[in-house]
C-alpha cells in the first residue's frame, strides 16, 4: 500500500524484540560478531551501502542511528544520509568531503553565519577560495563561475533575510558546468522540498531545528546521491563524525509529529503576520506571504508548505528602543536556534557589527533598518500578538 508521508512518519519503526512502539536506544562502541568472516562480510555490506541493522563499530552509529537514517533516506529520497552530532557538522562534512586545494566554491551571500565563516576563513587555509554571490541575482552567480568552481552552496531561503532563489536554474547551470551543488534546506525540511529530487547533489538539514522540534537535541543530516556516496563516506569515517543513539532517538521522536507541528507553526505564523503587517512601526516582513512578490512566487514554485521562522524590518534611528522592544517580549525567548515548540526572538547583527557581517556584500537594508528574527512557536497566537503589541510601543 502506498502511504502518505504523514502515515509513514507515524509508522517507521517498532522494536520487535521488546515489543515497544519505538526503537530501543542502543548505546554501543563494540559490536560483537560470531566470527572474523562474519565481521568482514558485514564491513563489505556497509561499504556497498546495503541494508543493515547494525554497524561494525560504534563510531559509525548504532541500530538507533540506522533507524533515523532510514526514515531520512525515505523523506529525502536519498541514496544515503550521513548523521552528524550537530547541524553544523553536516555543513562542514559537505565542504571538507568535496573541496581540495586549488578549488573555488560559490556561496550565497545570505548563508548562516558559521557557513560564511568556514567558507571565508577556514578553507582558505587549505588553499580553497570562496566567492559570494547575490542571492537575488542569478546572473551574478553565473558570472562568478570559473573552471575551478567545484561546489555551489545555497541556503534557501537565507535564514536571516529570507531571499528565495530559483533553484532549478541553479541546478541546471551547475550540471552543465559539472559543478556539485549543496542546499541547506533547514527552513523547508524535506517534508516541503526535496532537494535531491530537484537535482542537488547534497541536501542538508539541521536536525536540531524542526526535526527534533523540542529544543533539547542537536544533530545534522546530510543526504547525498549515489555519485557522492563514496567520497563523503571516506571523509565521514576518517573525521570521526557521528550522532549519538540518544540524540537519534530524540530526533526520531520529533519526526513523528513533524507534519503536525509544521502545520501549526505555519497557521500561527499567518495569524501573527496578519497582525504585524498592519503595524506602522514595521517596515517589512521577510516571509513569503504577499502573493505576487518575487519571494512568494519562488516559494510557491518549489515548496509545499512554510513554517514559523521569519524576520521583521524595523526602521528606527533609535536602536536602543528596538533592543527594548526585543527585551520586553515576555513570550519570546532570546536565544539562538529555532524550530522548537517555543517562540524566540533575536536582533540580528547584520550591518557590519561583527567581522562576518561586515563582509556581507549584497545587503539592501540601511543603517537605521533593524532586522529582528522571530520564531513563532506553538503557543496560542492571540497571546503572542498581545505580547508583540505591548512590546512594539517601546519602539521610537
Ligand atoms: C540555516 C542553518 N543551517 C545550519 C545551522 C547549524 O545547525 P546547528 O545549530 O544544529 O549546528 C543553523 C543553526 O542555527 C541554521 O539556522
Amino acid at each position: 500500500m502506498k502511504k502518505s508521508i504523514s502515515t509513514f512518519l507515524k509508522q517507521p519503526i517498532k522494536d520487535n524484540t521488546n515489543r515497544s512502539a519505538n526503537p530501543s536506544v542502543t548505546r554501543a562502541s563494540t559490536i560483537l560478531f560470531n566470527s572474523m568472516q562474519e565481521l568482514h562480510q558485514h564491513e563489505k555490506r556497509i561499504k556497498a551501502n546495503k541494508k543493515i541493522s547494525y554497524y561494525s563499530y560504534g563510531r559509525y552509529g548504532s541500530s538507533t542511528t540506522i533507524e533515523l537514517e532510514n526514515i531520512l533516506k525515505e523523506l529525502e529520497q536519498a541514496y544515503h544520509v550521513f548523521l552528524t552530532g550537530t547541524g553544523f557538522g553536516g555543513v562542514s562534512l559537505a565542504i571538507m568531503s568535496i573541496c581540495r586545494p586549488g578549488d573555488e566554491i560559490l556561496v550565497s551571500d545570505n548563508v548562516y553565519g558559521p557557513t560564511r565563516e568556514i567558507s571565508e576563513d577556514l578553507i582558505k587555509e587549505f588553499d580553497i577560495q570562496a566567492y559570494f554571490y547575490d542571492p537575488d541575482d542569478f546572473n551574478d552567480l553565473k558570472n562568478k563561475i570559473t573552471k575551478k568552481t567545484k561546489l555551489i552552496i545555497v541556503e534557501n531561503p537565507g535564514s536571516n533575510t529570507f531571499e528565495f532563489q530559483d533553484l532549478s536554474k541553479i541546478v541546471k547551470l551547475a550540471k552543465r558546468k559539472k559543478i556539485l551543488t549543496f542546499l541547506d534546506n533547514t527552513w523547508g525540511t524535506p517534508l516541503y522540498l526535496k532537494p535531491l529530487k530537484l537535482g542537488f547533489d547534497m541536501s542538508f538539514t539541521s536536525a536540531t531545528k524542526y526535526f527534533s522540534g523540542h529544543s533539547d537535541a542537536m544533530g545534522g543530516s546530510l543526504a547525498v546521491n549515489k555519485k557522492l556516496f563514496k567520497k563523503v563516506m571516506f571523509f565521514y569515517k576518517l573525521s570521526g563524525y557521528r550522532m549519538s543513539a540518544d540524540e537519534a532517538y530524540l530526533i526520531i521522536r520529533g519526526l513523528r509529529t513533524l507534519d503536525v507541528r509544521l502545520k501549526k507553526h505555519y497557521e500561527n505564523t499567518k495569524i501573527v503576520i496578519n497582525f504585524l503587517k498592519k503595524q506602522k512601526k514595521i517596515k517589512e516582513i521577510l516571509y513569503p506571504y504577499k502573493p505576487g512578490s518575487k519571494n512568494y512566487k519562488l516559494w510557491k514554485k518549489y515548496y509545499s508548505g512554510a513554517n514559523g521562522l521569519f524576520s521583521i524590518v524595523i526602521k528606527s534611528k533609535n536602536k536602543s528602543s528596538v533592543v527594548k522592544f526585543v527585551n520586553s517580549l515576555e513570550l519570546f525567548g532570546i536565544g539562538y536556534s529555532w524550530g522548537g515548540f517555543e517562540s524566540l526572538v533575536l536582533l540580528q547583527n547584520l550591518k557590519g557589527e561583527t567581522k562576518y557581517t561586515r563582509i556581507r556584500k549584497y545587503f539592501r537594508f540601511k543603517k537605521d533598518e533593524h532586522i529582528v528574527r522571530l520564531h513563532i512557536g506553538l503557543e496560542d497566537p492571540k497571546d503572542l500578538i498581545e505580547d508583540l503589541r505591548k512590546a512594539l510601543t517601546y519602539i521610537k
